[in-house]
């Protein structure tokens, strides 16, 4: 498929809107009640302008970016992101495909369906999302598991110790464990594409998705109740677990989740390598303030060279460019990237990440700096930076 007329990151929304039935297309854009996270995400750059510099010599830009030792082309990686399988066959694999063909990273969900190993295998280098439960044998044999997979980076979610409130994935019939219906069913049969791409063929190929990287072992289909439940244990998970890990974890270690500057600081303190300020794109605690507003005050709480990442809303390389100003190392994108891959695969995927880096590059350019180290504050606009939530507390 020609993806020529694919401008900008919103074109893949719309393109999976037409391709995904409705059920599956909301499971992806939805937040929880009343998505008020959700719309904050994104109003906050649309509140936030630029102060550009001009006649400072902008060729040879880069945007490559350094983390732990590594370099990353662009400031942009892929966002932990579960159940997959109902976007596209092998969506775990793809995405993973896409990110590593660029040289970015690619974190893969606890939720996911590609076995770890194959996607170590496949295209290694993975990060590692973690839904951890309190319990610590178990969590003893996934670092195990993880450990033999050769995976270096685990990131631990903070923020969901119990199920969120997605009404409308209730309204849709949309559950986990998956119940099929008569409506989910003919809301299958007006998206012929997605049924025999991706439904039949993965029933015929691999059978019902399973989650296949939740704990030690290849864990229950998407149809099945687990015997601990999807989310066992994970209320009992507290900061003392994360010094546990920390002993245990020889790679690094980031919490992903965080909002609040002191906890932005005890992360510091208990020795985690980074963290990821982020409200879950607005689908967890529906209110939880945008991870940019959140951003200014996490970065006075921890030391400069702190590895602060972020994700929650990014669509465009402006967008990139204003955390980045802030302070922000990486950026995370979720839903874009998997809109990309359920219009066309790894290389809907990779068009976005290109789409994102052009960008960036662009409006680096227009704004007059040659390197993302070259950007701070300075270059956003001072009134609309007071107008961040925490810009000034
Ligand atoms: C379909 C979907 C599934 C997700 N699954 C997970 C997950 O398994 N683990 C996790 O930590 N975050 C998960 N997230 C949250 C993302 O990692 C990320 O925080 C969020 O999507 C970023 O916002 P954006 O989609 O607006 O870019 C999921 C998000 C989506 C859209």
């Amino acid at each position: 498929m020609s993806l020529n007329g694919f401008l900008c990151l919103s074109d893949f929304d719309k393109a999976a809107r037409r391709k995904l039935p409705h059920a599956v297309y909301e499971y992806v854009c939805g937040g929880t009640e009343d998505g008020l996270s959700v719309s904050g995400n994104r109003a906050c750059f649309d509140r936030l302008g630029f102060r550009p510099r001009g006649l400072t010599g902008v060729a040879g830009r880069s945007q490559s970016v350094w983390l732990w030792g590594n370099e990353y082309a662009s400031p942009i990686g892929i966002a932990p992101m579960g159940v997959t399988a109902i976007c596209r066959r092998h969506c775990d694999m793809t995405l993973a495909i896409a990110a590593r063909s660029r040289g970015l990273p690619y974190v893969l969900s606890g939720a996911s369906n590609v076995a770890l190993e194959d996607i170590q295998a496949g295209a290694g280098g993975a990060w590692y999302q973690g839904y951890f439960p309190g319990d610590l044998d178990r969590l003893e044999r996934i670092v195990q598991r993880l450990l033999e997979a050769d995976v270096n980076v685990l990131v631990v979610t903070s923020d969901t110790p119990v199920a969120a409130n997605r009404e409308n994935n209730q309204r849709n019939g949309f559950t986990i464990p998956f119940r099929p219906s008569l409506r989910l069913l003919l809301d299958g049969v007006r998206h012929p594409d997605w049924l025999f791409n991706v439904f039949f063929k993965t029933l015929i190929n691999e059978g019902v998705p399973r989650f296949l990287n939740l704990y030690e072992e290849h864990g229950p289909r998407i149809t099945e109740e687990p015997a601990h439940g999807f989310r066992g244990g994970r209320e009992l998970l507290t900061w003392e677990h994360m010094s546990w890990l920390r002993q245990r974890w020889p790679g690094k270690l980031v919490i992903k989740g965080i909002l609040h500057p002191a906890d932005a600081q005890i992360a510091v303190e208990r020795g985690m390598d980074g963290i990821i300020v982020s409200n879950h794109g607005g689908r967890q605690l529906d209110g939880a303030m945008a991870p940019l507003d959140a951003l200014p005050a996490i970065k006075r709480a921890v030391p400069d060279a702190y590895p602060v990442m972020i994700d929650g809303g990014f669509r465009r390389g402006t967008d990139v460019l204003k955390a980045i100003a802030l302070g922000a190392r990486m950026v995370f994108i979720g839903r874009p990237v998997l809109y990309g891959a359920s219009v066309a695969g790894v290389e809907g995927a990779g068009k976005v990440l290109d789409i994102l880096s052009q960008e960036i590059d662009r409006n680096l350019a227009l704004l007059g700096c040659t390197h993302l180290s070259d950007l701070d504050a300075d270059y956003l606009d001072p009134a609309t930076l007071r107008t961040l939530t925490d810009a000034d507390t």
